[in-house]
């Protein structure tokens, strides 16, 4: 406050505004500082300037419960009315927020009950996040009719079933049956449910219709969880953007109970649902990795059409991880990369459980078809390396919860994979090196000496080539680091007159452009 005041009588400007357009009136709202915010309202700030998300001073108010502040600035006039970029008013922020007196204040200044960019409105919003007490107040709103009433009950029932910090399943049945009883309330004229279609990951059950079908599940907990998931699918709609992570919850305390085969069905159709909504689900896709390396250590069996499934899922992520890099703004950038690679490593954890899983040919040519596409993508991190570079490199990081008891790199059975589907053998990064440069690198040759053997006999039998240089000129030979590789790449070396010419021809700068074959001064040069 004596700062403030000193700079203010120091002629700073009251208004000025940041690159995000936030004013130092906003900075004092979001900290609830009455005192600053009355000064600096009683030197002209102008309330009215909004953030770059047209996001005023009340809504921060509002949002951070700071009652006082936001008293004041309804009293200087501030409009509880308007709308934020996303659609969301004043009263969406204290009503997600669960600010019971500022939801009254808000109202009391005739706020009014609108829908925000997701179709939500503010009571929407509060049962949504399990504010019950702010649900019930605005229940009493001029703005609310009676199937906004029932739904809001549903909706709020349904958010106490799955919900990480306000679980509680009376509630849930209470609000439930409360609703139910609102539809029954007049029998000539009954507010019948426009139920979804059965949903396998939920069961394969239908919503309760009757207070009969509620009272027989009364006592049922796992029915009711179901019951909540299917209620806030309906209500929000599949493509709303809070509907997934009860979903995931509820998958979460399955894996918890080692009842896998509930978790990954869920978690799948949650997956589905993000993936339809455009959202990124690279954290999704980890998940998955994760429950399936626990699964494979535990011994417990991981389906393959599972395993396909979420493959499938992860190319079209990675593909779309591929566009955001492209698109995004400088700002974006270091985030757009560090998503697209952590995709990248995630679908080699899950090609790595891929070949410990158990397939008839059928999903094993599936699940190929997959690995197929995102070669075909080629996909590559910061440095150049291409997916068998990665395969074989001790520097790939593998997630530690769970995954790294099951995935390592270098990895030989997901080196013949990779090749299987097609990689290629010869691909170089940003240094000018192949996967055969990499993995004579690899410092573990005694301890690991099968997968050393296995890797380098793969990319020799699949055509890498043994002599070709990268930037600075070295064969792979040359960038053995251990004797053992060395011995292991000379056995494998095949002697071809066609290398040792194209090399001659380098070493003794013999001109070549223009004096042979187009092909051929391609594979002079790589030598
Ligand atoms: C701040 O904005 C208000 C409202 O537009 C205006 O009345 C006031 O003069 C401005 N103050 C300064 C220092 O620009
Ligand atoms: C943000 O507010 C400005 C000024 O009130 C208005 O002209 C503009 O249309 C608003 N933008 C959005 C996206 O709501």
């Amino acid at each position: 406050m004596e700062v403030v005041r000193l700079l203010v009588s120091h002629h700073a400007n009251v208004n000025h505004t940041t690159i995000t357009n936030s004013t130092p009136l906003r900075a004092a709202c979001f900290d609830g500082r009455l005192d600053i915010v009355c000064y600096l309202v009683a030197h002209n700030a102008d309330i009215s300037i909004t953030n770059k998300y047209n996001n005023t001073c009340l809504m921060i108010a509002a949002y951070k419960g700071h009652t006082d502040v936001v008293k004041f600035l309804l009293e200087q006039g501030a409009d509880p009315n308007a709308k934020a970029h996303c659609g969301a008013t004043a009263l969406h922020f204290a009503a997600e927020a669960g600010h019971l007196e500022i939801v009254q204040e808000l109202v009391r200044c005739q706020a009014a009950m609108v829908v925000n960019g997701h179709g939500m409105t503010p009571l929407k919003v509060a049962a949504e996040s399990c504010k019950a007490d702010v649900v019930e107040l605005l229940l009493a709103h001029a703005d609310c009719d009676p199937h906004s009433r029932i739904e809001a009950l549903e909706l709020l029932g349904a958010s106490f079933a799955n919900d990480r910090e306000n679980y509680d399943i009376q509630r849930t049945y209470h609000y439930l049956h409360t609703a139910m009883t609102e539809r029954y309330r007049d029998p000539d004229n009954v507010i019948a449910k426009e139920l979804l279609p059965p949903i396998e990951a939920y069961g394969g059950r239908c919503e309760c219709r009757t207070p009969q079908d509620l009272e027989a599940i009364r006592v049922d907990r796992d029915a009711l969880h179901m019951e909540g998931l299917m209620i806030r699918e309906r209500i929000l709609g599949s493509d709303n953007i809070d509907v997934s992570h009860p979903i995931i919850y509820r998958g979460a305390v399955y894996a918890d109970n080692m009842e896998f085969e509930q978790c990954i069905k869920l978690w799948l159709h949650a997956l589905r649902l993000r993936q339809k909504g455009n959202r990124n689900t690279h954290k999704d896709l980890l998940r998955f990795a994760q429950v399936f390396s626990q699964m494979v250590h535990l011994k417990e069996q991981v389906l393959a059409s599972a395993v396909e499934q979420v493959l499938s899922c992860s190319v079209v992520e990675i593909q779309r991880s591929m566009a955001r890099v492209d698109t995004a703004a400088e700002s974006e950038l270091p985030q757009a990369l560090d998503n697209y690679e952590s995709n990248v490593f995630t679908f080699l954890y899950l090609a790595c459980i891929s070949t410990k899983t158990t397939c008839s040919d059928e999903e094993r040519a599936r699940i190929n078809k997959h690995i197929y596409n995102l070669i075909q993508l080629d996909p590559r991190s910061r440095e150049g390396a291409s997916l068998l570079h990665l395969a074989i490199s001790s520097s790939t990081p593998v997630d530690d919860f769970h995954t790294n008891d099951v995935c390592s790199f270098p990895s030989a059975q997901v080196t013949k994979l990779l090749l299987d589907c097609g990689a290629q053998v010869n691909a170089v990064d940003h240094d000018g090196n192949t996967p055969l440069h990499v993995i004579v690198q690899y410092n573990r040759p005694i301890s690991d000496f099968l997968t050393l053997h296995a890797i380098i006999i793969n990319l020799v039998e699949a055509g890498a080539h043994t002599d070709m240089t990268n930037k600075q000129k070295k064969t792979p030979l040359d960038k053995s680091t251990t004797g053992v590789s060395e011995i292991l790449l000379k056995t494998q070396m095949k002697m071809s007159l066609k290398c040792l010419a194209a090399r001659a021809v380098r070493q003794h700068q013999i001109t070549y452009r223009n004096q042979i074959p187009k092909t051929l001064e391609e594979f002079v040069e790589f030598h």
